[in-house]
């Protein structure tokens, strides 16, 4: 049987990925009002281990996966990669074998997505992207959990993404591809998404349209979205440039106004408030973003059981 990662949403099917969300779903109801630290009724995942490797920061990837594999009964080992000799230049390939013999899933959070790929094809455990600089599909299926609770159904909601696309923006794509979502960004030139994944969005009949006018972007859209203009893997010396060709593509209360009366909003958080995003907004009453960041753990515990028993 071949070994069930969850590197890419692109990986998955449109079943596949409801079969995901739905498991989320039955969980987050099954626990509601228990105490965060008291397993699941079943706890379907006692004996089994997540590792998981930073080489980047992380605070809600980190924690969501930590409570969410204790809930399911299973065993966690947090590590920096600093810590570890993959830091000092022992081969990821290695790495993996060594690994692979030690715990039952690994997750991790990395810069070229080629890392990624490398140690999912020498590991004979599930490997699952916890972001790359190409991806971040856990956020994705949290999002969507979130865009459902609030809107009532996936498919059909138009999507706009305003400001930077980098990770986050390429795996929405794939998902609104998947699931039938258009998806309408709002980028300046130099600051779009990904060709390559446009290309297979186009490909793969997906609904993407990309403009340079925020405004545009967002009109008549049931959802917008934005994300750090500064990203883990851009450099500090980027700083100055980006907030100044990003600045008009701030979400404002001005900008959501062109959004259906009851859009909501989203972000991944972490936010640079008053940068992407106005206090007015990431505090306003469209903003899902702490049931955004919440359903990080009940979506990480759907995608911790599709990778060690299947869904
Ligand atoms: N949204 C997200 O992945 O947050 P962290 O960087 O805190 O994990
Ligand atoms: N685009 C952001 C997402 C953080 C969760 C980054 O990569 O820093």
């Amino acid at each position: 049987m071949s070994i069930r990662h969850f590197l890419d949403i692109r990986d998955f099917s449109r079943d596949e990925l409801l079969a995901i969300l739905a498991e989320a779903k039955r969980r987050k109801q099954a626990r509601a009002g228990k105490p965060k630290g008291m397993a699941d009724d079943d706890a379907p995942l006692a004996g089994h281990s997540l590792a998981m490797i930073f080489e980047k920061p992380s605070t809600r990837t980190r924690f969501s996966f930590d409570i969410g594999m204790r809930q399911l009964g299973g065993e966690t080992l947090v590590f920096n990669s600093g810590d570890m000799q993959i830091g000092r230049g022992e081969s990821i390939p290695d790495t993996a074998r060594v690994i692979s013999r030690m715990v039952d899933s690994l997750m991790i959070r990395t810069f070229g997505h080629d890392r990624l790929l490398e140690l999912a094809e020498h590991a004979s455990i599930p490997v699952i992207n916890g972001l790359t600089d190409l991806s971040h599909p856990c956020q994705i299926m949290a999002d969507l959990q979130t865009l459902e609770e609030h809107r009532g159904t996936i498919e059909g909601q138009v999507i706009a993404w305003v400001g930077d696309c980098a990770n986050v923006t390429h795996s929405w794509i794939e998902a609104a591809t998947i699931l039938g979502c258009p998806m309408r960004i709002g980028a300046p030139e130099g600051y779009q998404p990904e060709p390559d994944i446009l290309e297979w969005a186009r490909e793969h009949g997906g609904d993407v349209f990309v403009t340079t006018d925020p405004v545009e972007a967002v009109r008549g859209a049931d959802c917008v979205m934005t994300d750090t203009w500064v990203s883990m893997h851009h450099g500090e010396d980027e700083l100055k440039r980006r907030i100044a060709d990003l600045s008009p593509y701030q979400v404002n209360a001005e900008l959501m106004r062109h959004a259906k009366p009851d859009a909501i909003f989203m972000h991944c958080l972490p936010a640079h408030r008053g940068e992407e995003a106005t206090d007015e907004v990431l505090d306003g009453p469209q903003s899902v973003i702490f049931d955004e960041a919440e359903n990080r753990v009940h979506a990480q515990k759907a995608i911790l059981l599709h990778c060690l028993r299947g869904l």
